[in-house]
């Protein structure tokens, strides 16, 4: 009886055990690198209800729309400051031919969206409409380039057609189109997983056809297409053939795409109904990214240690099992409390990776996949998601703080994990935030932080929390998972103590 009473005590110690070892230092006077405010983008494809439905209605359409954008995408899009936006694909991208989508609408021809789910695309939604969207909602355009299915000249007549202000054929055509200046895009991705769906290519060959397209695309930033995240050679040969190489100029940013799946791609996992394993596989599939980046980055290094080159991680984000009922190639999937704590993590591990990482374009904006914004006819819902990249805004642009962080593991059966994400940032007035997950779904984490090289005066904070792992937000319901203020931190003798609840996003603000 004596032993059994001494082991509950024991058993109830174990929480504050494990919060003792969680402790965090911000180095406020060693910030040097700054977040790009572009690792906040976004990724919109012809797929499924993203862009037909998710962002273009029409102009006759019942739901009310600025020149055919739905007006309440337009505005949630806009309350969260998107910086980019990369359209129009994806594996899209590499069927897509520009001029099919400008015009007038009635003389646009159809075809077939080979990629996904063989729908008819009607090309109402082409080039004006998606820099008309750009422009509406302040975010900087990244036009994917045809390099599958497409030539060099069609490529070079568009970046012509966007950017020229010069007297030339495809400028002329735009003006006759109804748009006198230029939009000047500054990012052209050439290609898209030139791996697979873009090519099925070898990095050797993808190399000489980017240089190919990009010596003949005008375009200031250009854009390689990466390997599979695991493919490190991909990562290998593109950065020797290229910087060592002749035509070292034509490469500005290096793509890279990662996708968590809960189990495998035959089996992804429900979005909505799972249990703690499947939280936990989720947490440690997307924590690897911190350690791929760190693979891929080390290998630019060698070719370019003045980090000219930016990685871009320009596709991302969960991918789970099409909701029932839904067409499967439509990716529709709801979002839960676990895609908050997932972005989270992302977010924070692109934050800490900026000196590199200088985009990032979650998939995708609207009804597809890790959606920030889901509609049904007329209806909204802002998801967990959402509310991650809105609380997480004063990293645009910031300074990132280095840190030293000690955090409690998770532990899943015989597998563990850090229970603590972060990262930290100074913005332009002085004010210091940083952003903690706690990814333990049971455990609150206790954490005590100093502020190193700064006279704090004043915290506070925000949530993103909710009672069950799956919480999330639905149509003609009230909202389970959205920011609230933060009351638990407290600041005592310049050091801050605050107590994260299981399986929540917190910002604090520091003064
Ligand atoms: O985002 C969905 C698809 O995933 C994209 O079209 C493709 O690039 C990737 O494989």
């Amino acid at each position: 009886m004596k032993k059994s009473i001494g082991f509950f005590f024991c058993f109830l110690l174990i929480p504050f055990l494990l919060n003792a070892q969680n402790s965090l230092l911000i180095k406020t006077d060693e910030g040097r690198d700054i977040i790009n405010k572009n690792i906040y983008g976004h990724f919109a494809e012809h797929l499924g209800r993203c862009i037909y439905g998710g962002i273009w209605v029409g102009k006759d359409s019942q739901i009310p729309n600025t020149r055919g954008l739905r007006n309440d995408v337009l505005e949630a899009l806009k309350e969260m400051s998107v910086p980019v936006i990369r359209w129009p694909g994806g594996c899209f991208a590499d069927t897509y031919h520009w001029k099919d989508g400008i015009g007038p609408a009635e003389k646009r021809p159809k075809f077939v969206n080979t990629n996904w789910g063989g729908v008819v695309e009607d090309n109402s939604f082409g080039t004006h409409e998606f820099l008309d969207f750009c422009e509406l909602i302040g975010a900087e355009p990244y036009i994917n380039i045809n390099v599958g299915s497409g030539t060099v000249q069609e490529a070079r007549e568009w970046v012509e057609y966007i950017n020229s202000d010069n007297e030339s054929p495809m400028a002329n055509l735009r003006r006759q189109n109804g748009r006198e200046k230029p939009w000047n895009v500054k990012y052209w991705g050439i290609g898209n997983e030139t791996w697979g769906c873009g090519g099925h290519m070898s990095p050797e060959f993808n190399v000489d056809i980017f240089k190919k397209f990009a010596t003949f695309c005008p375009g200031k930033f250009k854009i390689l297409s990466g390997g599979t995240s695991d493919d490190l050679n991909w990562t290998e040969v593109s950065m020797k053939n290229i910087l060592t190489g002749r035509g070292a100029h034509l490469m500005q940013g290096y793509s890279y795409h990662y996708y968590t799946i809960c189990h495998d791609w035959s089996k992804k996992g429900s979005a909505v109904n799972f249990d703690e394993s499947e939280w936990f596989s989720t947490m440690k599939k997307t924590w690897w990214v911190d350690e791929n980046l760190k693979q891929h980055t080390d290998i630019m290094d060698k070719y370019d240690p003045e980090k000219k080159v930016a990685l871009l991680a320009d596709e991302y984000g969960n991918w789970f099992d099409v909701e029932p009922g839904e067409n499967p190639s439509f990716l529709y999937q709801q979002n839960t409390l676990r895609d908050a704590v997932t972005a989270a993590l992302y977010l924070n591990i692109f934050n800490n990776h900026c000196d590199r990482v200088r985009m990032a374009n979650i998939a995708q904006t609207v009804n597809v996949l890790q959606a920030v914004l889901l509609t049904k006819d007329n209806e909204i819902v802002k998801t967990p998601t959402y509310y991650v990249f809105k609380m997480f805004k004063p990293h645009q642009d910031a300074v990132m703080l280095p840190f030293d962080l000690t955090s409690a593991d998770y532990t899943s059966g015989t597998e563990k994990i850090k229970a603590l994400s972060v990262s930290a940032s100074k913005d332009k007035t002085g004010k210091i935030h940083i952003s903690i997950a706690n990814l333990d779904p049971v455990n609150q984490q206790e954490i005590s932080c100093t502020i190193q090289g700064a006279d704090i005066k004043k915290v506070s904070g925000e949530i993103i929390t909710a009672e069950k792992m799956n919480a999330l937000n639905d149509f003609g319901k009230g909202e389970e998972v959205n920011i609230k203020t933060f009351e638990d931190v407290t600041l005592k003798n310049g050091k801050l103590t605050a107590k994260l609840p299981a399986k929540s996003v917190v910002m604090l603000m520091i003064e």
